[in-house]
């Protein structure tokens, strides 16, 4: 969906040079979604002059007090947005329609259990919306109609027989994601507690979800965040561990009885090697490259790296966290490592690409800051950084809506 605006206030100036303008939406537990326009010189016309801009023009506490976690729908124009609830006793969820000016407008908001921190949309030309609850250890379905309207159709609470081995994060269940399949025939929902990771079988017509036999994985490891890679005959999961900091990699098998099982592939360290690493690091996000060649995760609460102030006054270095590259072997699923590179700051909790695969804006918890990386689509490296933005509070997600163009 291209929208072409043309300001008169620009072209009157006689501009020679295009520049193009990508929206970004970002949440924080300072209880606002922020909207910021990146603006790029437009590759081959760039005449020099030309900046690399993000401004914050937009914003909105329609979320409510601890918006953790973005999910849009460009079709219908809907952003949703989840609001931890950290005081109770209820989560929420708000549907925002998103204005071309980046203005957020409110169109329905409803209380759900305490503690949700991801969305998978589902259902038939996306109508529902399967929502994973940290710390009310439930699962979510609502249903959502054209007019951005909320409507709860099911909820599931999880309990442990016992503490897991990590008795201080796994006392009860912790669904940490929830995931599509490539098929849009399951929810995947990595629980961190239960060291399982849910599988149900998603109804596309009624928004059902059918619990069925869950992956088991390693005991303490605690999965946060997985993946999908499909091939034209495999179909690859790469799931992130956060208590283990670790990447399991699956072949996943479509049964005909209508289950999934997963044969291990390998079971590694975030960071490819066995590296001492600080006590308290924490892997957190894990994506595939639109291209389908590269695998890139984020850890956290290392300060693995130094590097230049933000601010262009300001000698004194920071730390950060490392984005941790590796590329994908299609027909085995292995993963090799083709680099680590500074995340712009500390606690890289969320981040994500665009579609040509040539930026990725990192939310910085750590910092209030969003930075936006220059990356190199071919060989998966990351180049340099092109644009950041302060924010207010701790940072939990930065997306992009790419629908948005100007001269
Ligand atoms: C943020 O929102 C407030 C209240 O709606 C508004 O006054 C302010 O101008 C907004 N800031 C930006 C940069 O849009
Ligand atoms: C949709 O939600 C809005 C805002 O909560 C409310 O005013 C409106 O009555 C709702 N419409 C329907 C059809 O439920
Ligand atoms: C969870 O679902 C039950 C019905 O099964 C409902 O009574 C309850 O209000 C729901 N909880 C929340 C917080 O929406
Ligand atoms: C479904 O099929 C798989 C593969 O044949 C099998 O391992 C599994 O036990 C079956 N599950 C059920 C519930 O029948
Ligand atoms: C970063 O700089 C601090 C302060 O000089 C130092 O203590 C720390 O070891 C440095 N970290 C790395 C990874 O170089
Ligand atoms: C320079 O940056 C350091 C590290 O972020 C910060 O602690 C310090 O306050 C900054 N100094 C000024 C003058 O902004
Ligand atoms: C965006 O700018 C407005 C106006 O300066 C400010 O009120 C708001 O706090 C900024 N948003 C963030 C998240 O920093």
């Amino acid at each position: 969906m291209w929208k072409g605006i043309f300001p008169a206030g620009l072209l009157s100036l006689g501009l020679a040079s295009q520049t193009s303008a990508t929206l970004l939406y970002v949440s924080s537990y300072a209880g606002t979604v922020t909207t910021l326009r990146l603006t790029l010189p437009d590759d081959g016309s760039a005449t020099g002059a030309a900046v690399t801009t993000l401004e914050n023009i937009s914003n909105s506490t329609g979320c409510g007090p601890n918006p953790s976690w973005l999910s849009l729908d460009y079709s219908k124009n809907f952003l949703f947005c989840l609001d931890e609830g950290f005081n109770g006793p209820y989560g929420g969820v708000t549907t925002f329609y998103t204005g071309d000016d980046g203005t957020l407008d409110t169109l329905d908001k409803l209380d759900v259990i305490q503690g949700p921190v991801s969305i998978a949309e589902f259902g038939v030309g996306g109508s529902g919306l399967a929502i994973a609850h940290y710390s009310g250890s439930s699962v979510s379905v609502v249903g959502f109609n054209a007019e951005g309207n909320l409507t709860l159709l099911h909820n599931e609470t999880y309990a442990l027989e016992g503490p897991g081995p990590n008795p201080e994060r796994q006392e009860a269940p912790h669904p940490h994601e929830a995931l599509l399949d490539p098929t849009a025939s399951y929810v995947l929902v990595p629980d961190l507690g239960a060291d399982l990771v849910r599988i149900y079988q998603a109804d596309a017509s009624t928004l059902g979800l059918t619990p069925i036999a869950p992956l088991t994985v390693r005991p303490g490891s605690g999965p946060r965040h997985g993946a999908f890679k499909v091939t034209s005959d495999k179909t690859y999961f790469y799931l992130v561990s956060e208590l283990g900091n670790t990447i399991t990699g699956y072949e996943v098998t479509y049964n005909e009885n209508k289950t999934l099982s997963f044969d291990e592939l390998f079971y590694i360290p975030t960071h490819g090697e066995e590296r001492k690493l600080p006590e308290k690091t924490g892997a957190a996000e894990i994506l595939v490259s639109p291209d389908g060649n590269f695998l890139i995760v984020s850890s956290r609460w290392e300060d693995s790296f130094n590097i230049s102030n933000f601010d262009p006054t300001n000698s004194t270095e920071i730390p950060s966290d490392p984005l941790i590259t590796y590329s994908i072997d299609h027909a085995t699923g292995e993963l090799t490592k083709v680099q680590e590179f500074a995340a712009g700051g500390r606690v890289p909790r969320h981040f994500s690409i665009n579609a040509d695969g040539n930026l990725v804006a990192v939310a910085l918890q750590g910092d209030g800051r969003v930075v936006i990386l220059d990356r190199d689509v071919k060989t998966g490296l990351f180049k340099d950084y092109i644009a950041y933005a302060d924010i207010e509070g701790e940072v939990t997600a930065a997306i992009f809506r790419e629908d948005y163009h100007t001269i």
